[in-house]
């Protein structure tokens, strides 16, 4: 079974509670739980990741290899549209990598409209609330079979 890497970065683990307006109001261990499910009846294994720190992130990153992951998922939070270092990582990696967010990060303040991991992702899925960690996992197994 192919194994998949989800990174969650800065303040994800408040989802539920944090602005909810926007997040929604689910937590992210519902968000695991769901994405694990749909995964698994697709023949995909997949681990989920939260961490505060960008230090933390990025060994993560420059583990997905050696730990054999064959995809990666990452929603890094504030810093998709900061953080060159998260960016060098990910062009270290050579597996396919699914960018996700929750909201419409075009629909909201001009800073978010800048995002150094698109510039890595093979693609990027934002926008649908919760359902986006679902459709990046649909994204990823077709990428994945493309590759085959
Ligand atoms: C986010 C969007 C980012 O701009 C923000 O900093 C987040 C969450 C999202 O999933 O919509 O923390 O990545």
């Amino acid at each position: 079974m192919n194994k998949i890497l989800v990174i969650n970065g800065p303040n994800l683990n408040l989802l539920g509670k944090r602005e909810v307006e926007i997040y929604g109001k689910t937590s992210l261990q519902q968000i695991e739980s769901e994405t694990k499910d749909y995964a698994k009846n697709n023949n995909l294994d997949v681990e989920f990741k939260q961490s505060n720190e960008e230090s933390e992130m990025i060994d993560w990153i420059q583990e997905c290899m050696k730990n054999n992951y064959s995809g990666l998922l990452i929603n890094a939070g504030a810093y998709t549209h900061t953080s060159i270092a998260i960016f060098d990582a990910l062009k270290a990696i050579k597996i396919p990598i699914v960018e996700i967010h929750l909201s419409n990060i075009h629909k909201r303040e001009e800073f978010r409209k800048k995002s150094y991991i698109s510039e890595i992702a093979d693609g990027v899925i934002f926008g649908f609330g919760s359902y986006s960690y679902i459709l990046a996992v649909m994204a990823i197994k077709n990428l994945l079979k493309k590759n085959d």
